[in-house]
């Protein structure tokens, strides 16, 4: 039995006392699912590598900090409660100076590394807290 259900079924998901049971950065963490998709937290901070996905579209909503996306044509800033949506098949980079907390939203099983083969930076899908 996975470890996140909730004592209560009508208890609120709280971004940031979830935000506060983990440290690492760019281990993307589970909190709710909807149908197919899951929300997502993740820390990042510095360099992301290039990368795109496929078969899906990447929401991005930034909590806490702000995050710079970078795509072959352009970039796009996006600040705390702002968010913005990556199409599928854009290769993008994320980049944060300081560390920045972020809402993903994406189908479930998607790896942050999107089509590249796994490596250092891919994080294992599937972490609930
Ligand atoms: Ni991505």
């Amino acid at each position: 039995m996975s470890n996140h259900i909730q004592a209560s079924k009508y208890a609120a998901i709280n971004f940031n006392e979830k935000l506060s049971l983990f440290h690492d950065q760019w281990r993307p963490r589970i909190i709710a699912a909807l149908n197919d998709y899951h929300f997502k937290l993740v820390k990042i901070e510095g360099d992301f590598i290039w990368h795109q996905h496929a078969d899906s579209d990447e929401a991005f909503i930034v909590l806490n900090g702000n995050l710079r996306i970078d795509f072959e044509d352009g970039h796009v800033d996006i600040k705390e409660g702002e968010m913005f949506v990556v199409p599928k098949g854009v290769p993008h980079k994320p980049f944060s100076e300081t560390e920045v907390e972020i809402l993903l939203i994406e189908p479930q099983g998607i790896p942050n590394t999107g089509d590249l083969e796994a490596g250092e930076h891919t994080a294992t899908d599937g972490i609930w807290i």
